[in-house]
């Protein structure tokens, strides 16, 4: 199995999903090869549940780690599961592009990539284009 798979469907045991009983792990890989991993975390105040992918961005960057070239993101259902809309915000963050794995435990994989989930991105150099109102 590929390693960055191995290693998000390892971190997806220690999701704390009591909630939801829906567990996930993902794995970063940068581009030299070093991996980040996070599963999701929930919270009994519903609000406050963080998802996989996000916690594996917060390993990255706290890791001063942030030139990424894959994510995979692995669930235990039918067919794979794609980030959410707010973790596909997150994730553009950092990078332009991204290879993203979406797998199954039972080993089905779909290939796709960052601009695909997110077209029309929005991002911090749209904040400066010279609004004048200020
Ligand atoms: N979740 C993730 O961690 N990543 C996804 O891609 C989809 C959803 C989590 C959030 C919550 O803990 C549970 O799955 C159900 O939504």
């Amino acid at each position: 199995m590929d390693r960055l798979i191995a290693a998000a469907t390892e971190i997806r045991l220690r999701a704390h999903a009591p909630y939801s009983g829906f567990l996930v792990g993902a794995a970063l890989e940068s581009s030299s090869g070093e991996m980040f991993v996070g599963c999701n975390v929930e919270n009994a105040s519903y609000g406050l549940c963080v998802c996989a992918e996000r916690n594996a961005v917060a390993a990255a960057v706290a890791a001063g780690v942030t030139d990424w070239q894959r994510l995979a993101v692995v669930v235990d259902v039918s067919s794979p599961v794609a980030p959410c809309g707010a973790c596909r915000q997150v994730l553009a963050e950092f990078c332009e592009e991204l290879d993203v794995l979406l797998v199954t435990t039972s080993g089905i994989r779909v290939e796709t990539r960052l601009s695909e989930l997110l077209p029309r991105r929005f991002d911090g150099s749209q904040l400066d284009q010279g609004a004048d109102e200020a």
